[in-house]
């Protein structure tokens, strides 16, 4: 975007195309140089010509507090159709709950928070376990492993599917569908992708409403909403297509980045297998640092933040491998320290935080527990090249490790 095609009210000299959200691979660590050259040279917020996937512009808040207030004000910001993921393929059905504003947003959280709560999370560790133990025995005498392929990508797969109660054996199907859904830059990729995950849903869907199941899938249709009437079937695609889209790349994303930084600091990796009682508050510092997603929220009407006019319709980031290295609220925030115990927002906060919280961190600390007792010391495979996808999720694309 040339500063000629700037919105008039956007002031030339805050607008920028940023490196972090080039969509393309680069090979230093994003968490330790683009993002703290970020916090050097940018203010508070900035118009960020390549901020939203399409190359699409939006503003930055580069602050913790900013950020925490939007994600607090329902009544300014609205999410409502913003993925644009039902529109992408002709339809009109809004992805259950994130795409959804109060007062229809508190009904879907209230109906589903009890089937996430942390107890209902911790019955699912055993399979957890045992999902990652399959894996893990797969490679784990080999001395090696190209671990986003044969693990990260294929363990919340897993879990998700069980969680639903959907067979696991269209794994490899999956595998395409969530890299061309969520990693294409190519509108009819990412379209063709939506639309067989969306044909698998509502088979799955169809079936169960002619035979229902005990299974959470069929416990979906006894969900009520707003006047006590049950969920219909395009808010139980909705939210199946929700858990496709929030519950696999964030945790593949998330492991990716954590057994990196374990090769490459041999260090904090001998720490968590001599203490594998720190492995709790270390998922924490590692969602803190590498936490992967910039979401938005489109602001409903004109605002003003830091004196800037932000304009119906524009998008604002909650960019939160930004935020979370905010100096003001952290000291060398790149620094991955397990015993800080600092406040992050790698899983959202205000209405929307992450439904999937309780499970994704319990899937964290199980991998990390299952993987660091199966295998020894590992070490980045002689030869690899590190590199990162910096984006709207940042993640490694590759990861080969050894052992002896
Ligand atoms: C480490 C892994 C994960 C990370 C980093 C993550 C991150 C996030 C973030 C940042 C949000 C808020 C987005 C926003 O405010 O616009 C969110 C929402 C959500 N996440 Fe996660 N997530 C993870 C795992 C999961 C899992 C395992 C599931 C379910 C199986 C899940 C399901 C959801 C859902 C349904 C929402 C929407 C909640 C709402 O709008 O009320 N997530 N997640």
């Amino acid at each position: 975007m040339s500063t000629a095609t700037l919105p008039s009210h956007v002031p030339p000299e805050l607008a920028v195309r940023l490196p972090y959200y080039a969509r393309e691979i680069v090979k230093d660590c994003p968490q330790e140089t683009l993002i703290p050259e970020m916090h050097r040279t940018l203010g508070p917020i900035t118009y960020v010509t390549n901020i939203f996937p399409g190359d699409k512009p939006g503003w930055l808040l580069t602050g913790y507090d900013d950020t925490m207030a939007m994600l607090r004000d329902a009544d300014n910001y609205t999410k409502n159709g913003m993925g644009q993921w039902s529109q992408s393929i002709g339809e009109n059905w809004l992805v259950v709950p994130t795409e959804v504003d109060p007062p229809m947003h508190t009904h879907y959280r209230k109906a589903l928070n009890p089937s996430f709560s942390p107890q209902k999370m911790a019955a699912m560790k055993d399979d957890l376990r045992r999902r990652a133990t399959d894996l893990i025995d797969k490679f784990k005498d080999r001395k090696e492993c190209d671990f986003i392929n044969e693990f990260s990508e294929r363990y919340p797969i897993y879990i998700v599917l069980d969680l639903l109660g959907l067979p696991q054996d269209r794994m490899a199907e999956f595998l395409i569908w969530e890299k061309d859904m969520l990693h294409s830059n190519d509108w009819e990729v990412r379209s063709a992708a939506v639309r067989q995950t969306v044909a698998y849903l509502k088979e799955e869907i169809a079936l169960r409403r002619a035979t229902p199941l005990d299974d959470y899938l069929t416990r979906l249709f006894d969900h009520e909403a707003e006047d006590g009437r049950k969920w219909n079937d395009e808010e139980v695609l909705g939210h199946c297509f929700n858990l496709f889209l929030g519950g696999l790349d964030t945790v593949t994303t998330m492991l990716g980045n954590i057994f990196m930084h374990l090769a490459r600091y041999p260090e904090q990796q001998r720490e968590l297998r001599e203490h594998p009682d720190r492995i709790v508050l270390a998922v924490e510092e590692f969602l803190r640092v590498y936490g992967p997603v910039t979401a938005f929220r489109i602001a409903a009407r004109e605002l003003e933040i830091h004196g800037q006019k932000i304009m119906p319709g524009e998008y604002v980031s909650v960019a939160t491998p930004v935020i979370n290295q905010d100096p003001k609220m952290h000291d060398s925030p790149s620094q991955v320290r397990f015993d800080r115990k600092a406040a992050h927002v790698a899983l959202g906060g205000g209405i929307h935080k992450c439904l999937g919280m309780h499970l994704a961190r319990f899937e964290m600390q199980t991998a990390l527990e299952e993987l660091l007792k199966a295998i020894p010391q590992f070490r980045l495979k002689d030869g690899f090249e590190p590199s990162y996808f910096v984006g709207n999720i940042t993640f490694v694309p590759k990861l080969e490790l050894q052992w002896d």
